[in-house]
């Protein structure tokens, strides 16, 4: 099997690698890049657990290809974290509880930050709609959707201060 030369960028910092055709760019995360923040769930592409952020858009890491990202950018949750301090969304999961197991977590996170960027004033049930790809194990969603919704509505505050 042929191999390829690919360059990326994770969370802004240049990767290359040599990766066999069918490598996903799960296995490349978790191996080349050190992203073991990206979790494995199912493998294919139901549980939304692998979620990173493709050009910022969210993709399943575990049905892309290694070899589709050549030249792209990729986010995991580790690059939420500016310089070490939690994003705000990833402090209101920590107020609200909304990790349990902490599986899921990571997909949650840039899903959630993803659909607020783009629907700032998305109401619960928009929320929940957002995140049906993205399944958790543990108690459920209710403390999921309290933790993203007071992210939401802490930074309509700032918003309206600013
Ligand atoms: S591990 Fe990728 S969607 Fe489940
Ligand atoms: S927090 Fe455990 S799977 Fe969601």
């Amino acid at each position: 099997m042929s191999k390829h030369e690919i360059a990326l960028e994770v969370n802004g910092r240049p990767v290359s690698a040599t990766v066999d055709p069918n490598m996903s760019l799960l296995e490349l995360l978790r191996t080349e890049a050190g992203g073991l923040e990206v979790k494995l769930g199912c493998g294919e592409g139901v549980c939304g657990t692998c979620t990173v952020l493709l050009d910022g858009e969210p993709v399943n890491s575990c049905l892309t290809f290694a070899v589709q990202v050549d030249g792209r950018a990729v986010t995991t949750v580790r690059g939420l974290a500016a310089e070490g301090e939690l994003h705000p969304l990833q402090e209101a999961f920590l107020t609200h509880a909304g990790s349990q197991c902490g599986f899921c977590t990571p997909g949650m996170l840039l899903t959630a930050k993803w659909y607020l960027d783009r629907h700032p004033r998305a109401d619960r049930e928009e929320l929940r709609s957002a995140l049906s790809g993205n399944f958790c194990r543990c108690t459920g969603y209710t403390k999921i959707l309290d933790a993203i919704e007071a992210y939401r509505d802490a930074r309509q505050e700032v918003s309206v201060v600013d």
